[in-house]
């Protein structure tokens, strides 16, 4: 059943009064949490790279839909970003001086094959070979996704995830990445978020490709599901040892009122927002409800799919942003769900909900659903609207309360039992992101995208104190 998180906010812990008795609220400590917890930051290839037209890199989606008026809130585009394809060395140089012992980024497929399938770039894997070289001198853990939504535009000219042809191409990609990777990446992450591939990209059309039809989207994620599944064999085969999983974007929900027509329209939303995925990968089919919802849109499937999606993983990311609470809209799209918009709660700049008691809950039930082997938080942050004093800092104390919150929620959910083994924050860098360009930052570090320059914020110095074991409250 979907969660009903509830926002009890109890003590804060960001507080530095945060109470003693109540140890769940307590400042987290990094010796809280279990020796050999991944502690990083994750990027994405189009969200931090630039350098769009260099050393043979091919079209990306994200480049198009760029171009087109209107799809972009700044006008904006990721052809420099953070200029992370020059300036990598000095960031990684910030991510060791976190203290972090990982890195999450992801490989620009359009790198690699420029058309999609067919001739390799040797260039493009030589710079992600350079960049892992340059995480492990600096004791950074690689951890490479290979789909964070830059597919080819070549392959999107040939119809792109809607054509299973793309499942093939995408696990040439894998194994190419993984031969080339394999002796020194031992952690992979198929596929970023498929709910955003999905919806955003091919029913409502706000992010690349831009597609609006039901059945589209929903045969995309059949495609992407297969992907991965194929793609974590193909890792296994290439990298002995390898672990391979994938990142979803997963939200605790809560229903508008406790009247049945809202818990029902909660549990018709759960049916594409969490199991529409979770239960796949998890060899249980698509689920039922939603299946019979969607009608005559449902994915064309084949013999030995949904084995293939379920091929077993040896962990799941959760990218964890914000709770959804749902109400019944007759009419309203194929499930007659609509999202609300919650009241009398703290948020992000976004909008988004902050809540960390939702985070908890939602691993928990994750745990109790899926059992899966480990969890990792592969992305949890804020944006905020950033003010540079004129001495030039950055007193982003919303992000650093947010993160001194979720770090204790997670401790929080180790506690109860989650086999919690990691936290990524999103981000290290302000980056590209996405629909709405330049105007949403969410880094620890501060970009000057007039000049490229860094700036660690208040939020990195609390997480670098917290990091090397100092007393950061
Ligand atoms: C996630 C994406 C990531 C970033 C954050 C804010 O959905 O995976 O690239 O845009 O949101």
């Amino acid at each position: 059943m979907p969660v009903t998180a509830q926002a009890q906010h109890g003590p804060d812990p960001s507080s530095p009064q945060a109470g003693a008795a109540d140890d769940s609220h307590r400042v987290p400590r990094r010796a809280d949490f279990p020796a050999g917890f991944r502690w990083g930051c994750s990027t994405s290839a189009y969200q931090v790279e630039g350098a769009v037209a260099e050393d043979g890199r091919g079209e990306s989606i994200w480049d198009r839909f760029c171009a087109t008026p209107g799809n972009i809130r700044d006008a904006s585009s990721g052809d420099f970003a953070c200029d992370h394809y020059h300036r990598w060395p000095a960031d990684l140089d910030l991510a060791r001086d976190l203290g972090l012992n990982a890195y999450r980024f992801s490989i620009a497929w359009p790198r690699i094959f420029p058309q999609g399938r067919g001739a390799l770039n040797p260039k493009g894997l030589d710079f992600y070979s350079r960049l892992v070289d340059g995480m492990l001198e600096r004791g950074l853990e690689p951890w490479p996704t290979l789909y964070h939504w830059d597919l080819p535009q070549a392959l999107e000219s040939r119809g792109g995830w809607a054509e299973r042809d793309t499942v093939a191409a995408f696990v040439e990609f894998a194994d190419a990445v993984a031969r080339r990777l394999g002796d020194r990446v031992k952690h992979w992450i198929t596929h970023n978020e498929p709910w955003c591939t999905v919806m955003h990209g091919h029913l409502e059309g706000v992010h690349a490709p831009g597609r609006k039809d039901l059945a589209t989207a929903l045969q995309v994620s059949h495609h992407v599901l297969l992907s991965h599944g194929l793609a974590v064999d193909a890792i296994r085969a290439r990298v002995p040892g390898a672990r391979a999983g994938i990142a979803l974007s997963l939200h605790p929900l809560r229903s508008a009122s406790a009247s049945p027509e809202d818990r029902a329209a909660m549990t018709r939303h759960d049916g594409i927002r969490n199991r529409w995925f979770l239960d796949p990968l998890h060899g249980r089919g698509y689920p039922r409800d939603a299946w019979e919802r969607f009608g005559a849109a449902v994915p064309a499937v084949r013999a030995g799919d949904l084995e293939a999606i379920a091929a077993p993983t040896d962990f799941l990311g959760v990218n964890y942003y914000f709770p959804e609470i749902v109400a019944n809209a007759p009419g309203e799209g194929a499930l007659e769900t609509r999202i609300v918009p919650p009241e009398a709660v703290e948020r992000t700049a976004f909008g988004w909900e902050v809540s960390p008691e939702g985070m908890v809950a939602l691993l928990e039930r994750v745990t109790r659903d899926y059992r899966p082997a480990r969890i990792l938080v592969t992305e949890n942050g804020s944006t905020y609207d950033d003010v540079v004093t004129a001495d030039g800092r950055i007193d982003d104390e919303q992000r650093r309360r947010y993160l001194v919150r979720h770090l204790a929620a997670a401790r929080q959910a180790i506690a109860a039992g989650v086999p919690l083994e990691g936290y990524f924050a999103w981000s290290l860098l302000d980056n590209f992101e996405w629909a709405e360009g330049y105007g949403r930052r969410f880094g620890l570090v501060h970009v000057d995208f007039g000049t490229q320059k860094r700036t660690l914020k208040l939020s990195g110095k609390w997480f670098r104190a917290f990091l090397h074991g100092r007393d950061p409250a």
